[in-house]
């Protein structure tokens, strides 16, 4: 199946709600936590949680769209009417779900694999939103959703999730650098610092370096970069939190699995 079309998909069917609920382990199977047996021994286990109680009776029926469940203290999402997407935003796309200037933008993607499904046309390309930006210019990792809450705390400064970006830059890293990153380096608009910092490779005057912060500052790395004297050839967000861009292609979408959302919602305190 296509996974960019059934992740759409899932933004459209609606699970048939029965009063009296779903039995816990067979939520947590369609989930795709584990086999119906294996989330059976979780429950047994305390490992599951239902609106911040720990289950252990196995015939416990819960409403999946509005039950909050925690296995081991990550958050599943269970609402069937949730996205929650990876793309590989490809250079010279504005990160943006329209644009009136009629410039390439993540909306005309969204809407070109399908995934804006007939019903909602015209109402979830609003509702699906981007968290947060790249530059034009920048490639990698951008997180879509219509989960409002996580969304917005994502963009909080107050929850300062690291970001990782893979840099081709001028020239080659003095030794120091990586230091000189960590202790800070004062920009226009303040002092910016890394948590992370490797080289990954040099080749002649050039090399590509790695570095991890958790700054949302407009062209943020870039200015860094910049300022220690090493101007940004090429740049690519290569992960965010734990949800890692791995080998997707640009202008690629991916539904993020249970393990990635959980880490997401753990990332900001939900
Ligand atoms: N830093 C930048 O300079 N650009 C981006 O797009 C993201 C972080």
């Amino acid at each position: 199946m296509n996974t960019e079309r059934s992740a759409g998909a899932r933004a459209s069917t609606r699970s048939a709600a029965r009063p009296d609920g779903v039995r816990l382990q067979k939520v947590l199977a369609q989930a795709g936590v584990a086999s119906r047996r294996a989330a059976e021994e979780m429950i047994a286990a305390g490992r599951v949680a239902v609106n911040g109680e720990i289950v252990r009776e196995m015939g416990r029926r819960i409403d999946p769209q509005t039950a909050i469940v925690h296995v081991d203290g990550s958050r599943i999402q269970l609402r069937d009417d949730m996205v929650y997407l990876a793309l590989n935003k490809p250079r010279g796309v504005l990160s943006a779900m329209s644009d009136d200037l009629g410039r390439p933008c993540v909306g005309d993607l969204v809407v070109e694999r399908g995934l804006v499904e007939p019903e909602f046309e015209g109402r979830s390309r609003n509702r699906l939103f981007h968290v947060g930006r790249l530059d034009a210019d920048t490639e990698g990792l951008l997180l879509l959703t219509n989960d409002g809450e996580l969304g917005h705390r994502l963009m909080h400064p107050s929850y300062q999730v690291q970001k990782t970006y893979l840099a081709e830059v001028i020239g080659a890293p003095e030794r120091d650098l990586g230091k000189r990153l960590r202790e800070g380096v004062e920009l226009d608009d303040g002092v910016v610092q890394v948590d992370k910092f490797r080289v990954v490779d040099v080749i002649g005057n050039k090399a590509a370096v790695e570095v991890v912060l958790h700054e949302g500052r407009k062209h943020i790395v870039r200015r860094l970069l910049d300022a220690v004297g090493h101007p940004v050839q090429r740049l690519v967000r290569t992960a965010i939190g734990e949800v890692k861009l791995g080998n997707q292609r640009p202008g690629k979408f991916r539904p993020l699995d249970q393990i990635e959302i959980g880490s997401l919602y753990r990332s900001v305190g939900l």
